[in-house]
């Protein structure tokens, strides 16, 4: 079994260019499949992840080739419309394979989406959207089956700003006849990166970050060339990492705006920080001050996804901080890691209090999902001794080689067998 060997304690100094975003490229790669020319999709990052989305595409029959960072799919050859379980289990952004093979093909075979346990992750709103453009989706156990004589343009109205059935819908939309409407869409950042990736295809669709996201569909699509936006989830975890382990740190490649909640939180909490157009920097001295409860909610503010890492980087602090995860009801199960670091963290329902402590220390940990493994890193770095950390497919589903970054910036960490 693969595991990190992380010596903490080191102050992390320098910059570094985060990684294409996660969160961006598997829309991307499912946005793929709707025209028949070819997309070069550029500045992908080499995740678990990704690589599940290319075995998807290739089992529907795309060519996929990779050069340099880039993927280039033809997806002229599509000729089967169904996802093998294995690989639908892998991740949960598979669920978006539905709405993109749907919208190419007129039927779709897949069953429940795997992904990060972070309580019930329902696909309700996913297929009530599709079943308003007109597609019969029947359920058997984990299986769905879906098929339409074509998709037709309508307004629906998501009960939460779902990110993935915005996506799935936004896929569908581009192939239905009409002009579809989706109201209380989510605003993420994501989103927009997946409206420009359709816009180059050829695809009519406006309003991605704000609240309703409007699709004329049936517009030819075709070639066409993309930039992955970059991960500010990544970013706020490497910031977390230099804000937690103290030192100073420059990300580019990332808006700040996209991260002022994170920013805001460790500007709050002692570290300096200040940004460029595309660039953030964070001076920390380590030991940071417990700040106002932190709310995660929808894009614009603060992200589900950030809570863990900054979570960790809170332990060792003076003072207490609440969090209250809006967003999943179970998305505290790093908690019982970090309290072996020596973190004094309790929870109860969507609530954790974080009374910040001295100091931590190096122990034996286990990721038991993608961002509660990062916290995990974040918390490892910032104690005295050694710690190992086990469960790496998770963070490997996310992060583009972790340990690489953070040792450029002078971590000490290892990975290697147990
Ligand atoms: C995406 C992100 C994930 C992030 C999350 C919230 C990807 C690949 N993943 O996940 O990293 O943590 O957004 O920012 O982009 N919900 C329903 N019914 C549905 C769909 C969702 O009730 O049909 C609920 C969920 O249970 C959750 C909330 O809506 O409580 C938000 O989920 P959603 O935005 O859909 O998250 P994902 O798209 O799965």
């Amino acid at each position: 079994m693969e595991c990190l060997q992380v010596r903490g304690g080191s102050r992390l100094e320098g910059s570094l260019t985060v990684q294409g975003a996660k969160n961006s490229v598997l829309p991307i790669l499912a946005a793929s499949l709707l025209g028949e020319g070819v997309s070069v999709i550029r500045n992908c990052p080499a995740l678990r992840d990704v690589a599940a989305s290319v075995a998807i595409l290739r089992h529907l029959g795309c060519r996929v080739r990779q050069e340099g960072d880039a993927l280039v799919v033809d997806a002229s050859p599509v000729d089967r419309c169904d996802v093998p379980e294995d690989l639908m289990r892998e991740m949960r952004s598979s669920v978006l394979f539905l709405g993109a093979v749907l919208g190419r093909t007129g039927c779709a075979e897949l069953c429940l989406p795997g992904g990060c346990e972070l309580g019930p992750r329902p696909i309700d709103l996913h297929l009530k959207g599709l079943e308003a453009m007109g597609a019969e989706i029947r359920q058997e156990g984990s299986h769905l089956y879906g098929c339409t004589k074509g998709l037709r343009g309508c307004d629906v109205q998501l009960a939460t700003p779902s990110v993935g059935a915005t996506e799935n819908l936004m896929l569908a939309a581009c192939r239905a006849r009409g002009t579809t409407q989706i109201r209380n869409a989510a605003r993420e950042p994501e989103i927009v990166d997946l409206q420009q990736f359709l816009r180059a295809m050829g695809a009519d669709v406006r309003g991605a970050g704000t609240g309703t996201v409007v699709v004329r569909g049936m517009t030819p699509l075709g070639d066409c060339e993309h930039t992955v936006l970059c991960d500010r989830i990544a970013a706020a975890t490497y910031l977390a990492a230099a804000a937690a382990a103290g030192g100073d740190l420059e990300v580019r490649g990332v808006a700040y705006r996209q991260l002022s909640t994170v920013t805001g939180v460790f500007s709050e909490a002692g570290c300096r920080v200040s940004s460029g157009e595309t660039s953030v920097r964070l001076r920390s001295e380590g030991r940071l001050r417990g700040v106002g409860p932190i709310h995660t909610a929808p894009y614009p503010g603060f992200p589900t996804d950030a809570q863990a890492p900054v979570m960790a980087a809170l332990a060792r602090s003076y003072g207490t901080t609440v969090f209250v995860e809006n967003i999943f009801s179970s998305r505290y199960r790093h908690v019982r890691e970090l309290r072996r670091l020596g973190a004094d963290i309790r929870t109860e329902g969507r609530v954790a209090v974080v009374r910040g402590v001295p100091r931590l220390r190096g122990a034996a940990v286990r990721a038991t999902d993608l961002r509660g493994g990062a916290g995990l890193i974040v918390a490892a770095l910032a104690a005295h001794g050694e710690s190992e950390i086990t469960g790496l497919d998770h963070i490997d589903r996310g992060y583009e080689h972790i340990e690489g970054v953070l040792c450029a910036l002078g971590a000490e960490i290892v990975r290697t067998e147990r």
